[in-house]
């Protein structure tokens, strides 16, 4: 295998090479899926920002298409970055922002909004109009960023982020033609909590019978087990009323420790489906001696339960992944029980049930290396109701463990995505979901599962063996 394919993943959306970090202009368009993303393709770090571009029937198979918009005009000369695609009557148009850095020493930047159109879904111009947004309006910081827009009773609305005496916030915009734009008033801000100082790549949109903004605030500060880095992708669930929006709830969307600047798009099915960068800024990224960095997640339909919470489901195409299927289960584990020995393109599907057990913890040990050096692990504590996901020994990556609380309930079932360097584990249906990155040897593969102070019911566990979307 050669030196750069160490660390790529398998079945994710990545960049041919090069660096990537946030998901752009999801949209479903002409019946397939298209997918950017910020890239620098010339090196493996983060550099003036271009539009990596690729596209799929069914959001599981992804072919790569040239890089869609590059950096250069006067308003757009240090990078086009984060943003959204529309389908305008027919024409495909991405929104983006414009990054000019007018003083590195000082930090003084000017961010602006600007489109571009495609005839052929490829090749990408950018409008004569740009920027068709020149400046946040009076009062704001220099932040001014990442567009997302949507078509509603014949109207385009915008939101941007922005932030305004050190509180992150969301403004709302409307046009009648992608060209000029009305600003309508602050749709949703940080009010004075530790909600974060500039809220980057925010979405907005009807789930359910609720509205939802995603937004990724910087600044956000640890606090107990909520939030684990300065940056963090949030949700509110609440009440659009008069372009204001009256939120009920702040709250993480994915408790992994690589998970960034979420984006949705709606699906011809009806579906919103969120796909996040699966890396994060603060993250050591060992992958980056081998000439890339960065990965998309695997897409999830968003959902909103009873409780009003958001769940992140994986999506149902993701069955056309599997390959070889083998049911293990039932099983009842005292102790250890080894589920897999070879493979890191794995997906495990079980289900443990507590009322017939009398363990006080049990989970899943994966990526393991047979001289025991390595291993990922993900344990449930019945007694604290929690989850860790502990890549403490995970090999070379940064280690780590994340905690989070999770309900109550008769069973868990556990959805585990490995895909070489990435791990997302999907519990009880993507109530709770956690994406994280790690970096074992390729031939750290065995996986088990374990319970302690007593023994645990397995009604069902099945391994699948996944295929690679990629020829390389
Ligand atoms: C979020 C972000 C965006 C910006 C982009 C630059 O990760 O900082 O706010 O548009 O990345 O690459």
């Amino acid at each position: 295998q050669n030196e750069r394919a160490a660390y790529r993943l398998r079945y994710h959306l990545m960049a041919p090479s090069g660096w990537m970090n946030d998901p752009n202009g999801l949209i479903y368009f002409n019946g397939q899926y298209h997918a950017f993303y910020q890239h620098y393709p010339y090196g493996e770090t983060w550099g003036p920002m271009h539009w990596g571009h690729g596209i799929s029937d069914d959001l599981i198979h992804w072919h790569h298409l040239p890089v869609a918009l590059a950096p250069g005009e006067a308003y757009d000369r240090d990078g086009c970055f984060s943003g959204s695609a529309v389908d305008d009557q027919g024409t495909l148009t991405l929104i983006y922002t414009g990054h000019n850095v007018i003083d590195p020493e000082k930090d003084v930047i000017v961010q602006n909004q600007n489109i571009a159109r495609s005839r052929d879904g490829i090749h990408f111009y950018k409008a004569n109009a740009n920027p068709v947004i020149h400046q946040q309006p009076a009062g704001m910081g220099q932040d001014f960023r990442d567009p997302k827009v949507w078509r509603e009773n014949g109207v385009w609305f915008m939101v941007v982020g922005a932030t305004k005496h050190d509180q992150g916030q969301v403004l709302l915009y409307e046009s009648a033609n992608l060209e000029e734009w009305t600003y309508r008033g602050v749709l949703a801000q940080n009010d004075g909590g530790n909600e974060g100082y500039m809220w980057e790549c925010p979405d907005f949109f009807k789930l359910g019978d609720k509205y939802v903004l995603l937004a990724s605030p910087q600044g956000v500060e640890p606090e107990g087990d909520r939030y684990l880095n300065h940056h963090q992708t949030v949700y509110m669930v609440g009440d659009y009323v008069n372009g204001q929006f009256i939120r009920s709830s702040f709250t993480e969307l994915d408790y992994g420790h690589d998970f960034y600047a979420v984006q949705t798009l709606l699906d011809g099915k009806g579906r919103r489906i969120a796909i996040g960068w699966m890396d994060m800024w603060e993250s050591p990224k060992p992958s980056q001696k081998h000439g890339w960095a960065g990965a998309m997640t695997l897409p999830r339909e968003l959902v909103l339960t009873e409780e009003g919470k958001i769940a992140m489901k994986p999506i149902e195409e993701l069955t056309l992944l599997r390959q070889q299927s083998t049911p293990i289960g039932p099983l009842h584990v005292k102790h250890v029980h080894p589920i897999l020995s070879s493979g890191n393109l794995v997906e495990l599907e079980a289900q443990f049930a507590l009322v017939d057990s009398d363990a006080s913890a049990f989970g899943i040990r994966f990526c393991c290396a047979a001289d025991g050096s390595e291993e990922t692990v993900l344990r449930f504590d019945l007694l604290k109701h929690t989850v860790t996901l502990d890549r403490s020994r995970s090999g070379e990556g940064p280690g780590g463990a994340r905690t989070v609380s999770i309900k109550s309930a008769a069973t868990i079932d556990v959805r585990l995505f490995i895909d070489r360097s990435s791990v997302e584990v999907f519990i009880n249906d993507g109530e709770t979901v956690i994406t994280s990155r790690i970096y074992p040897q390729e031939t750290s593969t065995g996986m088990t599962v374990f319970a302690e102070g007593g023994s645990i019911v397995m009604p069902t566990c099945t391994v699948h063996k996944l295929k690679s979307i990629w020829s390389e």
